[in-house]
């Protein structure tokens, strides 16, 4: 990896999301403030954002390299808490046979979806999966992603979930990102399983989470909650022996069905619950006066045309909320969090401010992350977006589709 060094960026037209060290979490309408310095500098040591203000007390600092940003914003690079990058080959078939009337449940259903991205990975070594993964990496981060969680679940064997785990284990060794690995063994049920369930969520409990926690390949442990995939009792066991293992949940729940999942999360005190296409009044009810983040995923609401989640009523009702990507073959092949953001605005009635609050500190939250990264703030982490010259951050939802990213510090270090 280069070596950091001290870089100074001067003149920024506005540098968006300073806060100060406590704030881990913003939530309701807190949401709709995004803190701004105009005119300002941000003077960044090795890996570390050291000091920042307004020009008008600009004192002359000696750097390595001095950028000017005039007429542009800076902000923290995006915190992506939900992906499933780690995949071998596409599911472009499955996208044209949707667009040919197929739903998706039909494409499962004819053992398409989750097993045929599973039988694909099966079939890759190790090296080709790392390769196929790190290029998709290096281009997320090159769309302004710093952070970003990685799952399991497309191996569904004990040794196809550990290579998946040792895959992402070596992501985050060799790559500037910093990543959060989750494991979800119980993605789908596989085909060898399908009349006997209970003896896959058998396998995950007693030989893939002990396994997964021994080599520590994981610190989350994730459930596709969901009907035709698995209901609130499998969810509960494998929860139960995540948590006895040290894994926290991050859950898969209400894409497509709302059935008690958000509440059982809750119950676990998960750190996430995501997807939520479908709320009710109790799944907003339950994530009251808890720790647990609700995450929408805006993309895959996209690509399948499915309900996007009701942020209005849910940041309404006082809760906090994070944006992430689902970055995944099936139902959202993109990893580009500035479409996220964009999405989020345009067809979920979320302000710029709320939506960039969602995708940076709320999703670093969502991945035990919001001490380190998703603001400005003297002491954390060096990974900002310098924009191309825009005219206030509220464009960068606004001109979607464009990219409006002229420069990535990340981890200190200028990525060109
Ligand atoms: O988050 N919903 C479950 N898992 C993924 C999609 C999996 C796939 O289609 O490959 C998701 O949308
Ligand atoms: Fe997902």
């Amino acid at each position: 990896l280069p070596l950091a060094m001290s870089i100074l960026i001067t003149n920024i037209k506005e540098l968006i999301q300073v806060r100060d060290t406590n704030v881990t979490i913003v939530k309701g309408s807190d949401m709709k403030t995004l803190p701004v310095i105009k005119n300002a500098y941000l003077f960044i040591e090795h890996d570390t954002i050291v000091e920042y203000g307004s020009m008008d007390d600009y004192q002359d600092i000696d750097a390595d390299e001095v950028i000017d940003a005039t007429g542009k914003v800076v902000m923290p690079s995006w915190c992506d808490s939900h992906t499933h990058i780690v995949y071998a080959g596409n599911r472009v078939r499955e996208f044209v046979d949707r667009i040919n009337g197929l739903s998706y449940e039909e494409i499962a259903n004819n053992g398409g979806g989750i097993l045929n991205s599973a039988e694909k990975l099966q079939n890759t070594s190790e090296e080709e999966l790392y390769q196929q993964s790190l290029k998709r990496l290096n281009e997320v981060i090159k769309l302004g992603t710093g952070t970003v969680e990685i799952k399991s679940g497309y191996g569904l064997t004990v040794d196809a979930e550990l290579k998946m785990l040792r895959v992402i284990k070596r992501l985050k060794r060799e790559s500037l990102a910093f990543i959060k690995p989750t494991l979800l063994g119980a993605h789908a049920v596989p085909k060898e399983y399908s009349n006997n369930k209970s003896a896959y969520v058998d396998l995950v409990v007693n030989e893939l989470i002990p396994k997964a926690t021994e080599e520590h390949l994981a610190e989350y442990i994730d459930v596709f909650c969901e009907k035709g995939y698995f209901d609130l009792d499998d969810t509960e066991k494998i929860l139960k022996a995540g948590v006895a293992h040290g894994l926290k949940p991050k859950i898969h729940v209400n894409q497509f069905n709302a059935f008690g999942g958000v509440a059982l999360g809750v119950k676990y005190d998960a750190l996430s619950v995501d997807h939520l296409e479908e709320m009710n009044k109790e799944d907003i009810e339950a994530l009251k006066n808890s720790n647990t983040m609700p995450v929408a995923l805006p993309s895959c609401s996209y690509f399948l045309s499915i309900p996007y989640t009701p942020a209005r009523q849910m940041i309404d009702a006082g809760l906090p909320l994070a944006l992430a990507t689902d970055y995944n073959p099936g139902s959202t092949p993109s990893g580009n969090m500035n479409f996220v953001v964009s999405t989020a605005c345009i067809k979920m009635k979320m302000t710029p401010e709320e939506a960039i609050n969602a995708a940076t500190i709320n999703g670093a939250y969502a991945m035990g992350l919001s001490n380190m990264y998703g603001s400005i703030c003297r002491g954390k982490k060096a990974n900002v977006i310098i924009t191309k010259e825009i005219p206030n951050y509220q464009f960068i939802p606004y001109a979607f589709g464009e990219n409006l990213i002229d420069e990535v510090i990340i981890n200190g270090i200028r990525l060109d």
